[in-house]
């Protein structure tokens, strides 16, 4: 585990190497799930700079997600995406799966939209849909705060009473209602994987209080919460959760759907940041 002085050093050089490339100063991050990448094309004056190239940089390995860092306007707001995120299954450290949103942190980013492609286990969800995040189920037995705490970025007992802003999410399911979507709020199960979770653990989750599960976010939103970040998080429900249909779960399958949806996910994302 690295020591407090070394993690901000890091920070430091990649805030650097980034304030270097990139001359605007990005109150939002944004960060896309698979089969998003597409919101990235809307981007204006847009810089990017690919994960390989900046200094202490995980660097993702899972196919469909570009990996780089892309900075620019969207909607007139100055947005940094992460186009491609690190998950735990891959073999990061939790802190490793977070360091990029705490490089948003630095750059002075206040606010964070964390989207990604789960199962569905609510009955009434169909693939497809999309699901504000109104909390989570943190199964991933793992806390990207454990350790020393970073106490100029946060503080060691941070709040989650309130992880998924309430007011922004208010605001996101009234853009879903002027955009014709189905407006859905939903509690979000984080599991490891890679492997995709048996009948049994799905029926343990929805009793527990979930309604969709997926391998990634929670780290990410933690942290963002940690460095005072308000939060919102939407689901692109896939597929549905194990057991749950007499099929077979695929990766396939995820992504097709992902595809399908994506023009209607990148006009949702976009218009919240007029609202957000
Ligand atoms: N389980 C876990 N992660 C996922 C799923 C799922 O069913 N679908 C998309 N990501």
């Amino acid at each position: 585990m690295i020591s407090e002085n070394e993690y901000n050093s890091k920070l430091d050089e990649v805030r650097k190497y980034i304030a270097d490339r990139v001359s605007s100063k990005p109150g939002l991050g944004i960060i896309l799930g698979s089969g998003l990448g597409a919101f990235a094309d809307l981007v204006k004056d847009k810089v990017t700079i690919r994960y390989k190239d900046i200094p202490h940089f995980p660097v993702s390995t899972v196919e469909g997600h570009a990996g780089q860092l892309v900075f620019g306007k969207v909607e007139e707001r100055e947005v940094v995406i992460m186009q491609g995120r690190f998950h735990y299954y891959e073999g990061y450290t939790m802190q490793e799966v977070t360091f990029p949103v705490r490089a948003m942190q630095v750059l002075g980013v206040t606010g964070l939209i964390v989207t990604n492609a789960a199962g569905g286990i609510n009955q009434e969800f169909r693939p497809g849909d999309l699901v504000i995040i109104k909390d989570h189920l943190n199964m991933l037995g793992d806390n990207p705060l454990r350790g020393s705490n970073l106490s100029n970025l946060g503080p060691r007992f941070p709040d989650l009473s309130d992880a998924y802003n309430s007011e922004w999410r208010k605001r996101a399911l009234s853009i879903m209602q002027e955009y014709g979507i189905q407006p859905h709020e939903g509690v979000y199960a984080a599991m490891s994987g890679p492997s995709y979770e048996t009948p049994a653990e799905i029926r343990h989750l929805r009793v527990s209080g979930a309604d969709m599960v997926g391998m990634s976010t929670v780290p990410e939103v933690i942290v963002a919460n940690h460095g005072g970040m308000k939060v919102l998080g939407i689901s692109c429900v896939t597929n549905m959760a194990a057991g749950i249909l007499p099929q077979k779960l695929s990766h396939a399958e995820v992504m097709e759907t992902a595809e399908r949806v994506e023009k209607k996910f990148v006009d949702f994302v976009q218009g919240l940041l007029r609202v957000l």
